[in-house]
């Protein structure tokens, strides 16, 4: 399939070469911007500025006190603020975080989402207290659809929609979004992300178009326009949100793919790889920037005042407003989540504050500008902003979010006209790596095995941010409206007098015509996500086992993919006839068999057609992998078979190589536990799982706390009751490539209290080793680096081999320790003896 260049990313190509790019007489600061390339383009916003705009701003502006103007710029989080501070504030705008929800209610009704919307508004515009009659604005993470509401209907994650190469179906997608997500009273979103992932082991990879910087600019026009709405007349309307193009810039290129990592690109690159969404987003017109959490040779995005004040508002002439991400802020050097100026002095317009800190920070804020340490015209700026957004987005005109036009129409949440463009969007986006001897498509008059933890289950059909932040802990029943994938098999055959049987396990009485088995990733989001090599379950394989075992018993099968990105699945794809790659469908399953089925009178329905918008590995230690760097994929970009082609796909490679001088480290612990591993606490006969950012068991509880990013410290403290943790896995997991002789179990610990904790590796019912963590430490109450040798723990009884915890502690009694980047690492100190 041909993909076409957007005219504009054309245009801005061409520009380039001809070096016409001129500097843009709207820029809102007379900053000298000549040290800027001119490869940065300066770009036409659609929304013109208005002088009639822009006097009302000055009007708003002259009036306003210094707590009002920060108001504006500081976004708490609903978990975290109240209607009251609302009122005794007058926030510019607050937002939910991603699986947060009205009154902590999972299954909030959009009802209860516009009485917070309206609560919130009302509150805001209430001068009862802080004098203020300017309306709130809700920031929400619609990022597949309106994700974090029930019944909605949920869009393929952007991986999926780059493999439908299809910009026209993606405004649509947008289209319906907006008016869903407008249905609960809420008027802005934060997406699209426009990152070009470029090394698949980052956990964010399936929020990206694509590794091509040419299908994420075509599809960031495509998208901001369908959000959006047609503003050539300045508005956006009451059908349209306002868009965020995020997370600006470079997250798609850190350093081993490490969620919010550290980008080396030069700059150049970083323009032409990592920019195109911006470029192509601003000229749709978006009217907010996400600032990211990467770096960019080793500054924080956040404070980072080129990048953010003179390539992308002076430069290229952007004139809404930069919010930032997730106390974004706090990571600034020198900066702590409730204090950093040095973010608003570097461009950064709206602080995202989701955590109690919004106060103190509210308070430092005013300060630092009535010192004079903030300039009050930079101050005045990043006001002036918000409300020329504001003013864009009609807030001082509609009415409230309760009596808007959509506002509680929920015959629009999950509509089947937008149901019915989410299926479409699944059956494009197939892509099918294997098809030999024309397995597929599928007669449905046949007799078809439904097999693998897959195939109905939405959830995980459905990936992160789904309903959940990490879109785990849902149920089939948290889908009304949804179909799974097995469903929609189930309904192609029986309407063809075909049967189809649901077995996870693959166990049948009757042998089947053919076994389709629907396995893949289980959901994560972000640096949860970020895995060490791209090899698809790595020492357990039990997926593997249930194809081979259909395929022993002489089935044909068909492998059904549901992942975030490119894994290294040869063994996987051997063991399949047909392996098709469903990407994150999301609530519309049933897209799935249009495609893998023909219609009752043998007619293929709807082609095979989608293509690779990312470069599929051939080992599982070949990231970063791109188009056009010389290195020999398993699929190109762009491959996927169709319906038409005469392809047998021979048997892969299935040797891993591991690659000794990048023997990566195996991650357990860094800022979220990883998978396969979950932490697990027992007190006497009590065991509990942690999946939220606090376990209780007992008189013990764990709690996330923040060192150097958020959420990056487990904080233990024991009771009187002897306790075990252990950061646990369902199943063994081999270690062995962590025998050498440096190798070495390593974290870094702050050991507040206690004594006589055991740390160690358990490999099953009375198989561990452990040893005395007080034997590895120095006797300080500070952070240090703990490095315990796999050697001595194997020397105390433990098996590399079959590992279920990789690292378990025992506590006797009182303790209190911090623990985080926990670790098995090839690369320890050499040591002689264990104590
Ligand atoms: C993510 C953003 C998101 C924000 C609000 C952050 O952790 O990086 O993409 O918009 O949270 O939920
Ligand atoms: C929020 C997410 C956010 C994340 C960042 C979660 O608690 O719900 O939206 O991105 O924290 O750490």
């Amino acid at each position: 399939m041909q993909y076409r260049l957007a005219t504009s990313v054309a245009a801005a190509l061409g520009a380039l070469l001809l070096g016409a790019c001129s500097s843009n007489p709207e820029a809102t600061s007379t900053t000298n911007n000549a040290a800027v390339p001119d490869y940065w383009p300066s770009i036409q916003s659609p929304i013109a500025k208005s002088d009639e705009v822009e006097k009302k701003v000055s009007e708003m502006l002259a009036t306003m006190t210094v707590k009002q103007k920060v108001a504006q710029i500081v976004q708490p989080e609903i978990r975290d603020v109240t209607v009251e501070d609302m009122r005794e504030y007058g926030f510019g705008s607050y937002l939910n975080g991603g699986g947060s929800f009205p009154n902590n209610n999972k299954h909030a009704t959009p009802d209860e989402w516009i009485a917070l919307a309206e609560a919130m508004y009302q509150a805001s515009i209430d001068d009862s207290l802080d004098g203020s009659t300017i309306p709130t604005m809700w920031g929400t993470d619609a990022v597949h659809g309106h994700n974090n509401v029930i019944g909605a209907t949920l869009f393929p994650h952007n991986i999926g929609l780059g493999a439908m190469r299809d910009p026209a179906l993606i405004e649509k997608i947008a289209t319906a979004t907006a008016k869903e997500v407008r249905v609960t009273g809420i008027d802005w979103i934060f997406a699209p992300t426009v990152a070009a992932a470029r090394d698949d082991r980052w956990g964010r990879t399936y929020e990206s178009y694509s590794e091509d910087p040419e299908v994420v600019g075509a599809y960031a026009r495509a998208i901001v326009t369908g959000l959006q709405g047609d503003i050539s007349d300045g508005n956006i309307d009451d059908q349209h949100v306002v868009s965020t193009v995020k997370h600006f810039v470079g997250d798609g290129g850190t350093e081993h793919g490490d969620d919010q990592g550290n980008n080396i690109a030069d700059e150049e690159t970083l323009f032409r790889i990592h920019a195109q969404g911006y470029v192509e987003g601003l000229g749709a017109g978006s009217q907010s920037v996400m600032a990211s959490f990467n770096s960019w040779h080793g500054e924080k995005l956040h404070g980072n005042k080129y990048l953010l004040t003179d390539v992308l508002k002076d430069k290229m002439g952007f004139d809404g407003f930069v919010v930032g991400d997730w106390n974004g802020h706090g990571q600034i050097e020198g900066c702590s989540n409730d204090n950093c100026p040095q973010a608003l002095l570097a461009g950064l317009d709206v602080y995202m504050a989701p955590t109690p800190t919004w106060k103190p920070l509210f308070h430092n804020l005013v300060a630092q500008v009535e010192s004079g340490e903030i300039p009050m015209s930079r101050l005045d700026d990043a006001v002036r902003r918000v409300l020329r957004v504001k003013v864009r987005v009609g807030l001082f005109d509609l009415p409230s979010p309760a009596n808007r036009s959509l506002s509680g129409d929920k015959s629009i949440i999950g509509h089947p006209e937008h149901r019915a463009i989410a299926r479409e969007a699944v059956r494009k986006s197939l892509v099918m790596l294997k098809n030999n001897d024309h397995l597929l498509p599928l007669e449905p008059n046949s007799k078809v095995l439904v097999a693998g933890d897959g195939a109905h289950n939405i959830g995980k059909q459905s990936g992160g941010w789904t309903i959940t932040w990490q879109g785990t802990g849902n149920e089939n029943s948290d889908f009304p409206g949804a179909s799974s994938i097995y469903q929609g098999i189930r309904q192609a055959v029986s309407a063809a007098g075909g049967s189809a049987v649901l077995s996870v396990d693959g166990s049948y009485d009757e042998k089947p015509d053919v076994a389709i088995v629907v396995f893949g990733e289980n959901p994560y989001a972000e640096g949860n996500g970020d895995i060490a090599n791209v090899e698809y379950q790595r020492g357990e394989k039990s997926d593997l086992a249930l194809l081979k075992k259909l395929k022993a018993d002489g089935i044909p099968v068909v492998g059904v993919f549901i992942t975030g990105r490119p894994l290294w699945v040869n063994p996987e794809i051997n063991a399949t006839d047909a392996f098709v790659v469903a990407w994150l469908p999301g609530s519309e399953g049933q897209g799935v068999a249009d495609v893998l089925f023909t219609n009752e009178n043998g007619e293929i329905a709807y082609p095979m057609q989608g293509k690779l918008s990312f470069t599929w590995p051939a080992t599982p230690y070949q990231n970063p992998i791109n188009r056009g760097d010389g290195k020999t994929p398993q699929f190109e970009y762009g491959y996927g078979l169709t319906y038409a082609d005469n392809t047998n796909l021979p048997m892969l490679n299935e040797t891993v190589e591991a690659d000794s001088s990048e023997a990566a480290d195996h991650v357990i612990f860094q800022q979220s536990v990883q998978p396969p591993w979950q932490l697990v606490a027992r007190v006497n006969d009590e065991t509990g799982t942690m999946n939220s950012s606090v376990l209780t068991v007992g008189d013990m509880a764990i709690r996330t706390a923040d060192r150097h990013v958020q959420e990056d410290t487990l904080l233990m403290q024991f009771g009187e009751t002897p306790a075990t943790v252990a950061f646990f896995a369902p199943f063994p997991v081999d270690l062995l490539d962590f025998t050498t002789p440096n190798s070495a179990l390593a974290f870094d610990v702050k050991l507040q209290s206690g004594t006589g904790i055991q740390a160690g590796i358990a490999c099953g019912d009375n198989c561990a080793g452990m040893v005395q963590l007080g034997d590895f430490m120095v006797d300080s109450n500070e952070w240090q680096a703990v490095e315990i040798p796999t050697k001595c723990l194997i020397e105390a009884g433990a098996n590399l081999k079959e590992v279920y915890a990789s690292l378990q502690l025992s506590v006797k009694g009182q303790a209190q320790l911090s623990v985080s980047n926990l670790r098995l690492t090839q690369h320890g100190k050499p040591t002689t003896h264990c104590p």
